[in-house]
């Protein structure tokens, strides 16, 4: 197989998903070309600010890899199958893990806002994207979800992430639909259920990509914290959008840092 270049470039070997505000690992990447969703015929553009919408093809950390900058989300209405196709392209054309990233509310009362949280496990909340015919080429029909994300991978990154003197925290992701934040009584809800933060994506890609095969690396960067604000206890704080790309961009140097150095360590 040859790579997204064309011929006699290199399949790319990872995949990594630039969430919300953490486009600094973009600027990381040797770019050998891009390509705009919007020139993909059918593809899904993303219709939210802070968001771009490109596929970088390139070298980091002496390895091949195929970034997605910028993503679609459920909220924005488009059907399931449509959020997780460019991550099914991306396991098409061969990678053999995938790095994925996100923007997340705190549920655990550890967490405070610019904190990385590395995903040891998932809640996924929002419609799985394998509901439907199975396509056997792709996967199996009931696929194992036993160890969703990589033990090894994540304990890459705990090592790397203390030689680079960073906190790096571990816990369980909760993909929800949004696009409206949590109620206090959600908030509630989540941790009891067993989530140590919150977002708006990133489980059913997770999904399609270990329906393939893939393994899979995740990450979240804690944009706000959603116990112990005084809405929790029916107060007023509230969140904003724009608080949350913030807090994105201030943290995206210490997570570019740390995924640059797991991808060129990754076996
Ligand atoms: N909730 C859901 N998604 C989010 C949040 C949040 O508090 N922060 C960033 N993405």
């Amino acid at each position: 197989m040859e790579g997204p270049g064309g011929e006699g470039t290199p399949v790319p070997s990872v995949g990594i998903v630039l969430g919300s505000g953490l486009g600094a690992l973009a600027g990381a990447i040797e770019v050998i070309g891009t390509l705009d969703y919007a020139e993909i015929p059918d593809f899904p553009v993303s219709t939210v600010e802070g968001h771009r919408g490109r596929f970088i093809y390139g070298r980091l950390g002496g390895k091949h890899v195929l970034a997605m900058e910028g993503r679609v989300h459920y909220y924005e209405g488009y059907p399931i199958g449509e959020v997780v196709l460019p991550v099914r392209a991306m396991c098409g054309l061969g990678i053999g893990t995938l790095v994925v990233s996100n923007a997340a509310g705190g549920l655990s009362p550890l967490f405070e806002a610019e904190d990385i949280m590395v995903i040891g496990d998932h809640i996924n909340l929002i419609p799985n994207p394998l509901v439907g015919r199975n396509d056997p080429e792709l996967g199996v029909r009931f696929p194992d979800m036993s160890e969703p994300y990589d033990r090894e991978l994540i304990a890459l990154a705990h090592g790397v992430a203390a030689e680079q003197g960073l906190l790096l925290r571990e816990g369980v992701y909760v993909g929800g639909t949004g696009p409206s934040f949590e109620t206090p009584a959600e908030v509630r809800y989540l941790r009891t259920i067993g989530g140590d933060a919150v977002g708006m994506s990133t489980t059913p890609e997770v999904i399609v990509a270990r329906h393939q095969g893939v393994r899979v690396l995740g990450f979240s960067l804690i944009t706000n914290v959603l116990t112990g604000r005084p809405a929790c206890l029916g107060g007023v704080a509230k969140l904003t959008h724009d608080e949350v790309i913030e807090v994105g961009r201030r943290s995206t140097a210490a997570l570019s840092a740390l995924v640059g150095e797991v991808v060129a360590r990754m076996p």
